[in-house]
């Protein structure tokens, strides 16, 4: 079958479709064809009534309550991570990011990540490799059978994690959702999440290694400076792209689109506009500075309107905790090899 896709690089038409609810426009279906190793039944990929719901049961664990509950967690596991780099000595910090970051996720969706049976679930994410299936079928054992644990000892409804509010879940029949549905869920936020925090925490090493004096202001907790390093970050490296499918025909920009047309998002090429950001390859937090805000829709690694990523505080919050505390250890500094043949950089698969 045919299918219409555009890009959208401009900022107005981004505000514009952002506006459209889910009467005008799809996102899950849009999501389903860009889904990598997200699973079926997920928030991700639902529209309509269904996605509401499903929204609303795991942004409530995403707030406030357990953001607080996180802090703790979130400086313990950074620790843990600065005890293992070797001050004075060249070494890739993605792999012990990865780890901090899967720690992170098992928490906010499973609970103490120490526990018996989230270990084993913690410890197949932190050897998932992008998308080995091999390791995804020990992730869902793993998951399985927390799932079957949880259900014969009995949930707390009250409990701070995803696990716990989708176990204890009823449709408006009163049905609890089926193994196989929070299993879903449950694989696709700690993938999805922990693949985005460990991009956006791995990308701020490698800028604020090239800037020593982010890092000093930084260390200074100068206000606001954080945010603006992480907001910074995100503009050049947004690790995610967002989608829209149209449920009727619409029109963008002065073109005419019909019904089932996509559009996908690009903020890679939005937030590198030379009109939108002067000198955009540059890393510098101050173009954030408060009130020198860039245009609506010109800013979109998080996606927006209702489908807007509900993780984004938690991220925010994650990554500002973990960076403070990684300059408070460390003068992080990037590693120049000199190179004289290029070759292929993953390895030539
Ligand atoms: C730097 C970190 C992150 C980035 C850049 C990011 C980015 C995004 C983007 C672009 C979308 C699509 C939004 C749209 O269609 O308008 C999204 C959706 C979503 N994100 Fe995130 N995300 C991040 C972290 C997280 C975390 C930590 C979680 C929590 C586990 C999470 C959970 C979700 C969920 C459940 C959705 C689907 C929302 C819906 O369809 O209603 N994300 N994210």
């Amino acid at each position: 079958m045919q299918q219409t896709w555009l890009v959208v690089t401009e900022p107005e038409v981004v505000r514009e479709l952002f506006a459209r609810g889910p009467e005008a426009v799809d996102a899950g279906q849009a999501n389903f064809h860009l889904r990598g190793n997200v699973r079926l039944r997920n928030t991700f990929l639902f529209d309509g009534s269904e996605h509401l719901d499903r929204r609303r049961l795991i942004a409530g664990r995403m707030r406030g309550r357990s953001m607080i509950a996180n802090a703790d967690h979130v400086t313990e596991a950074i620790d843990r991570m600065a005890e293992s780099w070797p001050a004075g000595r060249r070494f890739a910090a993605l792999p012990s990011v990865r780890r901090v970051t899967s720690d992170l996720m098992t928490h906010l969706v499973l609970g103490d990540p120490d526990a018996d049976g989230n270990r084993a679930v913690r410890r197949a994410l932190w050897d998932h490799p992008a998308s080995d299936p091999g390791q995804l079928a020990v992730l869902d054992r793993a998951v399985f059978a927390e799932i079957a644990r949880r259900r014969a000892t009995g949930t707390n409804a009250r409990a701070a994690d995803c696990m716990s509010a989708l176990l204890s879940a009823r449709t408006n029949s009163g049905a609890m959702l089926a193994d196989r549905d929070v299993r879903d869920e449950v694989i696709s936020l700690m993938l999805a999440g922990a693949q985005k925090t460990t991009a956006l925490l791995a990308w701020a090493i490698h800028e604020l290694a090239r800037d020593p004096v982010a890092q000093e202001r930084l260390r200074a907790r100068e206000p606001g400076f954080a945010d603006r390093v992480i907001t910074e970050t995100l503009r050049l490296h947004p690790p995610h792209l967002t989608g829209r499918r149209l449920r009727e025909p619409m029109s963008f920009d002065g073109h005419d689109l019909p019904a089932g047309a996509f559009l996908l998002v690009t903020p890679t090429t939005i937030h590198r506009r030379k009109d939108l950001y002067d000198d955009p390859k540059a890393f510098r937090p101050d173009r954030f500075d408060v009130g020198r805000k860039p245009p609506v829709g010109s800013w979109l690694p998080y996606g927006g309107g209702v489908r807007r990523c509900p993780g984004a505080s938690l991220a925010h919050f994650e990554a500002r905790l973990s960076l403070e505390r990684i300059v408070d250890r460390f003068d992080v500094s990037a590693s120049r090899r000199r190179r004289i043949s290029v070759t292929p950089r993953t390895g030539a698969r």
